[in-house]
């Protein structure tokens, strides 16, 4: 199965595609996750990240496809991946589009997980993530059962530097003027699953799983 997550900041991509992991046995790329981690090791791909992170604005699209043209062709992706983040422009889905018609595969399911603007900003003002893998949490929704502790893998816990609500309001006017197109494009090709991201994590896993048909 390839998926794509699609939704804005804070709609719960990360925090579903820890549950996809697990029932599919295939892997998450996320493009935030490997950016963060290149920020922190301060490589090449870090430092030239870095300031539009900071600002809430898109990391360039021709940083971004590299990044994903060589994670696909690695061997755990072989039978599927969930995209968590990318694309998020036009021109990154039509490389994206290239990169599987070399790699003689397909999109199967483009997930839209949709949430209103003002639970989107409570949301992210209260996650915390894990500096080792990436999952997320939140301080009221969904804590970890030791503060400051990943539950899954006792990694310590961080406040990304984007979730303070002015970088917050930025990032969701970038989604919808850049990556919000994408919707359209994916529904005129038969791929778009709309799915309600308000109720508990469950719920909401539970549709993205019948929205996969099984
Ligand atoms: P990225 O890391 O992708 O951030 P994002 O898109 O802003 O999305 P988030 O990770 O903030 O949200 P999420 O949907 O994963 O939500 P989560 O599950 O954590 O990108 C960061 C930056 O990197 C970008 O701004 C850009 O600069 C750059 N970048 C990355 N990809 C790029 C690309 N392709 N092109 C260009 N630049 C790129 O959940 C959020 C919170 O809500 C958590 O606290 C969670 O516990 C809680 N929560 C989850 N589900 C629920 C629920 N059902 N009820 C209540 N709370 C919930
Ligand atoms: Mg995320
Ligand atoms: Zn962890």
């Amino acid at each position: 199965m390839d998926f794509i997550l699609l939704g804005p900041p804070g709609a719960g991509k990360g925090t579903q595609a820890k549950l996809m992991i697990d029932k599919w046995d295939i892997p998450q790329v996320s493009t935030g996750d490997i950016l963060r981690a290149a920020v922190r090791e301060g490589t090449p791909l870090g430092v030239e990240a870095k300031g539009f992170m900071d600002r809430g604005e898109l990391v360039p699209d021709r940083v971004v496809i590299g990044i994903i043209a060589e994670r696909l062709k690695e061997k755990d992706a072989a039978h599927g991946f969930i995209l968590d983040g990318f694309p998020r422009t036009i021109p990154q889905a039509e490389a994206l589009q290239e990169i599987l018609d070399g790699l003689g595969r397909d999109i199967d399911h483009v997930i839209s997980i949709e949430v209103d603007d003002e639970e989107l900003v409570t949301r992210l003002t209260g996650r915390r993530m894990c500096k080792a893998c990436g999952e997320s949490f939140h301080v009221v929704f969904n804590p970890p059962v030791e503060e400051g502790v990943c539950d899954r893998c006792k990694g310590e816990l961080y406040q990304r530097d984007d979730d303070r609500e002015q970088t917050i309001r930025q990032r969701l006017s970038v989604y919808s003027e850049q990556t919000r197109p994408l919707i359209a494009y994916y529904e005129k090709q038969g791929k778009l699953r709309r799915i309600e991201g308000t109720g508990s994590i469950d719920n909401i896993f539970s549709r993205v799983v019948k929205a996969a048909g099984n």
